[in-house]
Formats: C-alpha cells, sequence, structure tokens
C-alpha cells in the first residue's frame, strides 16, 4: 500500500486510518481485535480512537474508556507498527473539570488514556473539539508539557476551522512549541462545509484526516429512496447517527451512485476514492463493522475517477461559496 505523509510529522501512514467509534457495540471486544488485526495485516498502519467512544452505549456525561481498552488490546504486541490517534476533550463525567481543553483535564485524561490503551505514547493527540472556556494558549502549553514528557510525539486538531489552526500555528511559533500536524474534519460528498480550509491546510503542511467519508454508511449504496433501511445496518441499529433520509439528501445520494455505476465501480469504493482526491487528504479515518469493509476502504486506492465527474458531482452537491478571483478568473 502506498503511504502518505501525515502533515509535516514525517509519519507514514496508510491512507486509510480504521476507526474504532463503533468498538464495545456493535462491535464487541472479540471482533474488534481480530478486525485491528486483519486490517494492519492488510497494511493499514493507522488507528483512530478518543478517550470517549464506548460504541453505540455512548451517552452525555458517560465515562467513555471502552474502544481504548479494546485497541490496547489489540495493539499490546503491534504497538511499534502503528500509528495511534486518541482525542481528548468531549465529556468523560457530569463534573466542570470532566471536559475541555484546560491542562487539568488533559493532563490527567492522556495518562487515562495511556493506561487503557496500554503504551507509555501516544503517536497523535488530538483536540477533539474547540473549548470556548480555555483560551488556546493555555491548552497549547499543556499540550508542549505532554510532548516534552515524551508521553506524546505529535498533536493533532480535530472540528478546528483553519482560523483556529492558524491560530494554533502562530502559537507555537511564538513559543517554540509543537506545531499541530494534522486536522480531523466531517468531510463527505454530502459534508463539504470544510473544503475551503483545505488549501490552508496544504499550504501549511497539516495533513487532512476527514472523518465520515461514508457518511455513516449512507454513501454505501445500501440505502434507498423510499424503502427501510436493510438489518444490521446502522440505520436500523442506531437512528440516531444517520442523517434523515429526506429527497433533498437522496438526490445527491443517487448522483453520486450513478457517477460510480457509470464506471462500474461499488459506491463505497467510489465515494472513498472521490474524498481521497480532494485537497490536501492523507488519510480517511473510516469506520468498519466487518473485515469486508475494510477490505472495499482499501480497494478504493486503486479506483480512477474520470475527471469530468469531478465537476459533475460539484453541481449534485456543491461545495460552499468561494471568493471569486478578481484576475484570474
Ligand atoms: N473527530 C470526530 O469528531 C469524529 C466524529 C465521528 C467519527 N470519528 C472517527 O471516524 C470514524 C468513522 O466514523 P463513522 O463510523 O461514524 O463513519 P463512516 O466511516 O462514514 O461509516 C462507517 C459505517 O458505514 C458502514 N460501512 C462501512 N463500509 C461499508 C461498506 N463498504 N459497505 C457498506 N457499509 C459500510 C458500517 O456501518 P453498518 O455496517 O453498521 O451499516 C460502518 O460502521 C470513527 O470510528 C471515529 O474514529 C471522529
Amino acid at each position: 500500500m502506498q503511504l502518505r505523509e501525515l502533515g509535516s510529522s514525517g509519519l507514514l501512514v496508510s491512507p486509510i486510518c480504521l476507526g474504532s467509534m463503533t468498538f464495545g457495540t456493535p462491535v464487541g471486544e472479540a471482533d474488534a481485535i481480530r478486525l485491528v488485526h486483519e486490517a494492519m495485516d492488510l497494511g493499514i498502519n493507522f488507528v483512530d480512537t478518543a478517550n470517549v467512544y464506548e460504541g453505540y452505549d455512548r451517552y452525555l456525561g458517560s465515562p467513555g474508556g471502552t474502544a481504548e481498552e479494546i485497541v490496547g488490546k489489540a495493539l499490546k504486541d503491534r504497538r511499534d507498527y502503528a500509528v495511534l490517534a486518541t482525542k481528548v476533550c468531549a465529556p468523560v463525567g457530569l463534573g466542570p473539570q470532566d471536559r475541555g481543553l484546560s491542562a487539568s483535564h488533559i493532563l490527567r485524561e492522556l495518562d487515562n488514556s495511556l493506561k487503557r490503551l496500554q503504551t507509555d505514547y501516544i503517536d497523535l493527540y488530538i483536540i477533539h473539539w474547540p473549548d470556548k472556556h480555555t483560551p488556546l494558549e493555555t491548552t497549547m502549553a499543556a499540550l508542549n508539557q505532554a510532548v516534552q514528557s515524551g508521553k506524546v510525539r505529535y498533536i493533532g486538531a480535530s472540528n478546528h476551522s483553519a482560523a483556529q489552526l492558524c491560530e494554533m500555528l502562530w502559537l507555537a511559533d511564538k513559543n517554540g512549541w509543537p506545531k499541530v500536524v494534522s486536522s480531523q474534519i466531517p468531510f463527505s460528498f454530502l459534508r463539504r462545509e470544510f473544503h475551503n480550509d483545505l488549501p490552508f491546510c496544504e499550504k501549511h503542511s497539516i495533513g487532512v484526516t476527514p472523518y465520515q467519508a461514508l457518511q455513516g454508511g449512507l454513501l454505501t449504496g445500501k440505502y434507498h429512496r423510499g424503502e427501510s433501511a436493510p438489518a444490521h445496518s446502522r440505520a436500523a441499529e442506531k437512528p440516531a447517527w444517520m442523517w434523515e433520509f429526506t429527497d433533498e439528501v437522496f438526490d445527491r445520494v443517487e448522483g453520486m451512485a450513478a457517477c460510480a455505476a457509470e464506471i462500474g465501480v461499488p459506491m463505497a469504493q467510489y465515494t472513498l476514492a472521490w474524498t481521497l482526491a480532494q485537497t490536501a487528504m492523507s488519510s480517511l479515518v473510516v469506520g468498519a463493522k466487518r473485515i469486508e469493509q475494510v477490505q472495499d476502504a482499501i480497494a478504493s486506492l486503486d479506483v480512477e475517477i474520470p475527471a469530468e465527474h469531478y465537476e459533475k458531482l460539484d453541481t449534485v452537491s456543491p461545495p460552499p461559496w468561494q471568493q471569486p478571483d478578481p484576475i484570474r478568473s
């Protein structure tokens, strides 16, 4: 598998990163461990988790930890072969210090993550969401402390805008702190809000690792307008995690399905190939319930999308408005 650079880190990662948000439920421990091992045997070296992941059982303020424990068991004998990412910020309890990006919460949660993951370092420590109560400088100082202690190798951001990433880069420059190397944003053919931030990431060597490129399965071709969800699918098991099946959504899903059909490629593979072809992409964080879904994701790396499809798809699911260039059009 052709690896890609993860921003300015020097790390080489597989273009598919295995997500673990469903570890616990519906992917039980034994199946999840097998999935990690099989995915790694197929060439995937990048695994994404978070302190709060515990599958479908998650509720606001629940303690989390399940997915990290499972990932820790799975990587026990292969730790050095994996680029391991985990995250901090979301609530792990109902107390005021049980969430956010204060030094107090970050440093406590980092130690908890290390214990659950059975490792003494995190390759990529990601701030999961912005925290309006904590100045970024305070957060960055805590992340610097984590890197200096050897517990963290690189830092990443998730759900942060280009303006927030810019502030992180500026603070790093100003204080001699480590730079942010990756940006994990929601990004799919149906969800293009961050589209205009991608050139910023490319220019500043921030590797983009989008999540939900398949939009929870909606862009795999298994859901159809006017039909109920197939058994054992996410829409059947956990509808709260899925988009509403509106006509407007299906207009766009069907537009992509038609393009995939035109070149005879399964829709899941086509969707991932389209996403990976966007600017600044390092690795797609993909969820999978079964190894066949991982195999599908890997097969997407061989899919070539005809150039004219990109323009066609931009009319089906347009990117956000961009400032026109007055000189070069
Ligand atoms: N940073 C953040 O805020 C954030 C937020 C959300 C997620 N994430 C990360 O992103 C990862 C992926 O998120 P996600 O699982 O919600 O989104 P996703 O990758 O868009 O959807 C994955 C789901 O789609 C279905 N699927 C996958 N491949 C398929 C295929 N080839 N054919 C048919 N169905 C297929 C499976 O569900 P079923 O088989 O059950 O239908 C699978 O669980 C998470 O595990 C997590 O690591 C990060």
